[in-house]
């Protein structure tokens, strides 16, 4: 019988720190109204000084298995997406995860794909669960944001925000239940729209220090780009798997800017009621901020088992993509 991906069960988790807009005006030449205005954004939450990616991540891990109805013993894999992972290099995120959840002796790695990085890695589940290779895998969705802004740079320091989010995707014969359709992409081209310089460079015994690697992006071309290639991906994925927007239960872009949202959205005709937005409560959290709104809308009881969401992500690389999920809860 032929083997399809479920996203089983879905779990965010938030650090304590809420920081508002008005926090930053005290530091920086920006005000609230320029902020909600331009982005959407009213708070996000930064992370404590001793809590790093691997952490938050593994909170969600956690209930993210138990609510698969799973023991950790029972994963068969670990992948973590992230742009702020506890160490530079190694080891990666993903292990120190696992370590933490009490998983030892199975695979573990993490993916760089900014916050494209949820969609990438239902990529990566659906081949291994529809090859056969595992029955169920942990993905996790984590970042520390805040550990790589530059808190002097107000086009990027206001946008982001910490957390992580997790789902268990396992095998099922069920195709009503299982992701229906993944599409990834990515451009190089573009690599320094949204970036991170590296903090050493040089080889042998010249070994250059460069200023701490903060995160730069060039606001306003990354805006249009993503405006514009969302919109084509999403229809083409909607297209490709003959499914109209009046068929999709919950539209959950990527959670970077209300406006970029709102004109997707408006070009492919969602209600409001279709559209999942957190992103005036979490800010931007990367390759957390698709798995965290769709843990938001399953906590307040609005997602079911058997509902359809369509998802889109764009972001450093540049990477993109976008995901139609039965939720199979
Ligand atoms: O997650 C990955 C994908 N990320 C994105 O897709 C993010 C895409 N970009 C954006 O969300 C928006 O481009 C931003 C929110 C980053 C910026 O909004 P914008 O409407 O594109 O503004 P802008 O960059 O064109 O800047 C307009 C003005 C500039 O001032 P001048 O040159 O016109 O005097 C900026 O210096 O706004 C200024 N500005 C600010 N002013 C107050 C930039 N940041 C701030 C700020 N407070 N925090």
């Amino acid at each position: 019988m032929k083997k399809y991906a479920s996203l089983k069960s879905i779990a965010s988790y938030i650090p304590s720190r809420c920081v508002k807009n008005s926090d930053f005006e005290a530091v920086l030449d920006t005000t609230d109204e320029w902020i909600r205005k331009r982005t959407g954004i009213q708070t996000r939450y930064f992370a404590s000084d001793d809590e790093n990616s691997s952490d938050l991540g593994t909170k969600a891990a956690k209930l993210a298995i138990e609510r698969a109805g799973l023991a950790v013993g029972d994963i068969d894999l670990v992948i973590v997406a992230t742009l702020s992972p506890d160490y530079l290099g190694m080891p990666s995120t993903a292990c120190l995860l696992s370590a933490k959840l009490g998983i030892r002796n199975k695979p573990a790695f993490d993916i760089s794909t900014a916050c494209s990085g949820f969609i990438y890695l239902l990529s990566l589940a659906k081949s291994f669960i529809e090859s056969g290779t595992y029955e169920n895998i942990l993905i996790v969705g984590a970042e520390k944001v805040s550990s790589i802004l530059d808190f002097k740079d107000r086009s990027t320091c206001v946008l982001f925000g910490d957390g992580a989010g997790a789902a268990v995707i396992t095998s099922t014969t069920e195709q009503d239940k299982s992701i229906l359709d993944v599409h990834i992409s990515s451009d190089g081209t573009y690599y320094d729209y949204l970036f991170t310089p590296r903090t050493l460079k040089g080889s042998g015994f010249l070994q250059e220090r460069f200023s701490p690697q903060y995160l730069q992006m060039k606001g306003n071309e990354t805006f249009k780009l993503a405006v514009k290639t969302l919109t084509n991906d999403v229809e083409n994925i909607m297209k490709k798997n003959n499914i109209a927007s009046k068929d999709i239960d919950f539209f959950i872009p990527h959670q970077a800017n209300l406006r970029i949202i709102s004109a997707v959205g408006e070009q492919l005709k969602f209600s409001s009621e279709q559209v999942v937005i957190t992103v005036e409560k979490y800010g931007n959290t990367s390759a957390a901020s698709i798995p965290m709104a769709m843990n938001d809308i399953y906590e307040s009881g609005r997602l079911k088992a058997g509902d359809l969401m369509l998802l889109d992500a764009f972001g450093g690389g540049l990477t993109w993509g976008s995901a139609l999920v039965y939720f199979g809860a």
